[in-house]
């Protein structure tokens, strides 16, 4: 990364902020975990935070806010109608997505349920470059299919491909062009979480318009992570080199027709989102449906507060400096955990690193949940909590009870915003070398008890040989 000093060590994540308030790392000892896990039967999420030491289930919710947010806080105006913080809001989203119809929301899937059970009744199939698991429920939750169709780079995960967040347009294409098919609209999501954290081209973003604009279809962007996307694009697309995040974001955000946004993300909040229209007439029946589940337009689901941080962080997040340390950490652990042979997706994704945990543990059968095993040995090992995104959160057992594997089986070790430092990154590295390396001494998991939907949230499992 430029260094502010040329006597900055190359490689080191020089963090652009100083800190200014801290909080105590909650330390145990391997005895301990071992116990906490087994009594929550092996399912990192039923931890409570104060046994995690390293915390990287998620990046949503989990930024550290700045001094000019915490202030703003302070100042937001809590007027049930028509308050000054929401045009604030209104104001910095309009500017940023060309949008004129801003809805603040209580996070992402109230924008994705908002939109979906307007624009949906039933019956519809909706593409996209890949549906994060919320956003494939809203949509399923209206009577709708979601398909992922993720471009051919995808599918190798040690491929060094600089977008592998991109649709398939091919297959795009044909299903669009299918007389009898009834598709309504298309989500590119970027970047593209459940594909790795991989960004989408500007380039094909661009072809996705005017495919929708030819077989008029809708097209929404779920633009969690839209300023991290922008980074790539600027840092690995031809003709983008000259231009800000800034300029990046919106030229994107103007060839959509809707934008839904967790602010939890690229927002740098811990709670918050938008759901921004072009089309005043829809503006307005998203905002009478909105009355009845979210709240007053002018707040949504969000105290003024809220609003407030999400407005400043919106600014902040566009900074090159921190964009530049903030894509620099993921792949400065991805460059140690790929030298070391550790099996990790490549190339880093913005947001998050995934390990890929059939190949992490060859000799663990896909069946008995090597992703489970990952979780578990990264929590016991190292006090460190990741999420397993493979054959447990996007498998399903078929009519004979026998399970349907997802391409890929997935760990992600997600990286909160501004909160953990490069010794705390280091810490996590050696810790995988060192379990990679004993990798035969771990054994695999089966269900105990299995959760119809989004598996990995509640289900719970049982140590094979225990
Ligand atoms: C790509 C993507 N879309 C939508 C969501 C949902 O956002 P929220 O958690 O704010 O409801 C998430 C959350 O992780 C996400 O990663």
């Amino acid at each position: 990364m430029t260094a502010p000093h040329k006597n900055v060590p190359p490689g080191l994540l020089f963090e652009p902020f100083k800190i200014k308030t801290v909080e105590a790392l909650p330390f145990s000892s391997q005895r301990e975990r071992e116990q906490w896990i087994q009594d929550v039967h092996y399912n990192v999420f039923a931890l409570n935070s104060a046994q995690v030491m390293i915390d990287l289930l998620t990046d949503s919710g989990t930024s550290a806010m700045s001094d000019l947010q915490w202030a703003d806080m302070m100042k937001a105006d809590e007027a049930y109608a028509g308050s000054r913080t929401f045009l604030e809001l209104q104001a910095t989203a309009r500017e940023l997505t060309g949008m004129p119809e801003i809805l603040p929301v209580h996070q992402g899937r109230a924008a994705e349920h908002l939109l979906f059970s307007s624009l949906l009744s039933g019956g519809e199939t909706i593409p996209s470059n890949g549906l994060f698991d919320t956003t494939l429920a809203n949509i399923q939750d209206c009577g709708a299919t979601g398909i992922n169709l993720p471009c051919a780079e995808a599918l190798d995960p040690f491929a060094e491909n600089p977008f592998k967040g991109n649709i398939d347009l091919e297959q795009l294409e044909k299903l669009l062009a299918q007389k009898d098919s009834k598709i309504p609209l298309v989500v590119m999501t970027i970047t593209n979480n459940t594909g790795g954290g991989q960004p989408v081209s500007y380039q094909n973003l661009e072809a996705v318009s005017k495919l929708c604009k030819k077989h008029k279809k809708f097209f929404v962007l779920d633009a969690c992570r839209f300023a991290e996307n922008s980074y790539f694009i600027k840092s690995r697309e031809a003709g983008f080199a000259n231009l800000s995040p800034r300029e990046i974001a919106s030229k994107c955000f103007a060839l959509c027709d809707a934008v839904t946004f967790s602010g939890k993300k690229d927002a740098l909040v811990n709670i918050g989102g938008l759901l921004c229209v072009r089309d005043a007439a829809l503006g307005d029946r998203l905002k009478n449906r909105m009355l009845v589940v979210e709240g007053f337009p002018t707040y949504g689901g969000l105290a003024a507060y809220s609003m407030a941080a999400m407005n400043q962080g919106l600014h902040e997040v566009l900074d090159e400096k921190y964009l530049e340390y903030r894509l620099r950490t993921i792949s400065w652990i991805v460059e140690r955990l790929a030298a070391a042979g550790v099996p990790v997706l490549r190339p880093a994704g913005g947001h998050a690193v995934y390990l890929e945990a059939s190949n992490f543990f060859p000799h663990i059968d896909r069946e008995n949940l090597p992703g489970i095993a990952l979780t578990t040995a990264l929590y016991t090992e190292g006090g460190i909590r990741g999420c397993e995104l493979g054959t447990v959160a996007f498998g399903y057992r078929d009519s004979h009870g026998k399970h349907v594997l997802p391409h890929l089986d997935l760990v992600r070790l997600a990286i909160p915003r501004r909160v953990y430092t490069e010794a705390h990154m280091g810490y996590v590295v050696n810790c995988l070398v060192d379990m990679h390396r004993r990798r035969d001494d771990f054994v695999g998991f089966e269900f105990l008890e299995e959760f119809p939907v989004l598996r990995h949230f509640r289900s719970k499992f049982r140590k094979l040989g225990s």
